[in-house]
Parts: structure tokens; C-alpha cells; sequence
């Protein structure tokens, strides 16, 4: 069956120190070898991270990446190949801050996706509503467009070779979680989509929920039956808040 998967996004915080202190914290930590374990740094303390986890469960992954695995003219950017050079196993592609602040679109998204895939990483592909659109009921609609376009490209066999993250726009850094029941409803639709194309695949894909996780409502999130584990923002940044985030989903 799935294993859960807990992964941190940094996002964008941390120093050299702050990130030694943080490393500090999650080496100390025991983890039980059900469930997947990923942190996501700034690229910058990749080699910092890889150094300090050697021997650790937890795996690295990159925030984001261009949308080539080719070296190429792109100021700025990271390839999936860098990445998976710096020993990275995951990346996020299309986080939410990533579409509504620096303008990525579903067809960029796809792109990045399937970068990463062709360079062996696991592309985490996030996903989510507004407060907006959950209020205008259409939840549905926005999350199916966002994983049409990879559907559409790579097949649901594709997506088993990620994870699918169900962030909503509205629950992220806000505090405001998504209840269970919520959060549920909307990974069951995501499931029961990849069923209606490859019911074998879609009982495979990790599909992981974030939005303000913490250590008190992770495990009442992650014993429902379709969620896999948690893409974890803020509590992240803590090695106790993480580790007790990575308990839950040993005992779901
Ligand atoms: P928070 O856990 O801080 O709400 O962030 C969630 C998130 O965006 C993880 O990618």
C-alpha cells in the first residue's frame, strides 16, 4: 500500500546558522522507516543539508526548477539536473506562492514536471483552490484543471512517479487548516479522477495535504483514508514540530 510521505518547505527562511541549528534538531530524531521523509531547503543550503543528513532517512528536494534539464541562458534559475546533481530526490513543481506570485501557469507547470521526471526526480505537483473559488463551489473545477494538463501529458502512471500535494490557497500560512473531512473530500475527488483513467496507477499515488499542518491537528489529518502525509510550511522550521509531524504519520 502507500506509505505517507511528511515532507518540509523551507520556503524561503533560514541563515547558515539557523539552518545548522534546524539540522542540529532533525539529526537527533528517530524516525520510523514507514513513512518517506523529504525537506525542501533554499538550493542555497542544499550542500549544507546534504552534508548534515548523511546517514538520515530524510530525503532533499528542490522548491522549485526550470522548466529544461538542459544547462541553458536562464538567469536565475536551477535545473532539475542541478538539483539532482546536489543529491536532491524530490521538487516541488506549481506551489501556489510559485503560480500566484511569479506567474506560472498549468502549461509551465507541466513542463517542470516533466523536466524533473526526465532527470529522475520526484516532482511534487501542488495543487489548490482559492478561498474565492471554494466559495463559488469550484473546488473541483480549479484542482481538476491543475492536474489535467500533466494528466493529459504523462498519464496517471506519470503522476504514481510523484506525489500530488492538495494545498489550499486559503489554508496556507494562515493557520486556517482544512478539517479532515475537508481535506478528504478533495483528495477522494483527486483519486477517484486518476480511478476513472487507471484505477491499479491511482491506488499508488501519493497524494499529500498541506495548509498550516502542525504537530496537534497532523494526525487527525493523516488517518484519513486518502491522505498520504503532509507538505509542511512553518512547523517545518522546527525539528520538534517536524519529528512530532513524522510521528503521526507512522501511526496512521
Ligand atoms: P504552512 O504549513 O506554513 O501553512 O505552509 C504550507 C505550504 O505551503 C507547504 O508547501
Amino acid at each position: 500500500m502507500r506509505r505517507p510521505l511528511v515532507a518540509g518547505n523551507w520556503k524561503m527562511h533560514g541563515t547558515r546558522q539557523s539552518v545548522e541549528h534546524l539540522l542540529s534538531g532533525l539529526s537527533k530524531l528517530e524516525f520510523s522507516d514507514q513513512v518517506d521523509l523529504m525537506i525542501a531547503p533554499p538550493a542555497l543550503f542544499m550542500q549544507q543539508c546534504r552534508e548534515a543528513l548523511v546517514g538520515s532517512p530524510i530525503r532533499l528536494g528542490g522548491q522549485s526548477c526550470a522548466y529544461q534539464a538542459e544547462p541553458g541562458a536562464l538567469t536565475g534559475e536551477i535545473s532539475p539536473a542541478q538539483l539532482r546533481d546536489a543529491g536532491c530526490e524530490y521538487v516541488l513543481v506549481g506551489h501556489s506562492e510559485r503560480r500566484s506570485l511569479f506567474g506560472e501557469t498549468d502549461e509551465i507547470v507541466c513542463r517542470k514536471f516533466a523536466a524533473a521526471l526526465a532527470c529522475g526526480l520526484r516532482p511534487v505537483l501542488c495543487v489548490g483552490e482559492t478561498r474565492e473559488q471554494r466559495d463559488a463551489g469550484q473546488t473541483a473545477d480549479v484542482v481538476g484543471r491543475q492536474l489535467q494538463v500533466v494528466l493529459d501529458a504523462f498519464g496517471v502512471g506519470g503522476l504514481a512517479q510523484g506525489v500530488v500535494a492538495y494545498e489550499p490557497v486559503w489554508a496556507i500560512g494562515t493557520g486556517l487548516t482544512a478539517s479532515p473531512d475537508q481535506a478528504q473530500e478533495v483528495h477522494a475527488m483527486i483519486r477517484a479522477r486518476f480511478a476513472m483513467l487507471d484505477d491499479e496507477q491511482a491506488q499508488c499515488v501519493q497524494i499529500v495535504y498541506g495548509g498550516s499542518v502542525k504537530a496537534d491537528n497532523a494526525e487527525s489529518l493523516f488517518a484519513m483514508p486518502d491522505i498520504d502525509g503532509g507538505l509542511v510550511g512553518g512547523a517545518s522550521l522546527n525539528a520538534e514540530e517536524f519529528g512530532a509531524i513524522a510521528r503521526a504519520a507512522g501511526r496512521a
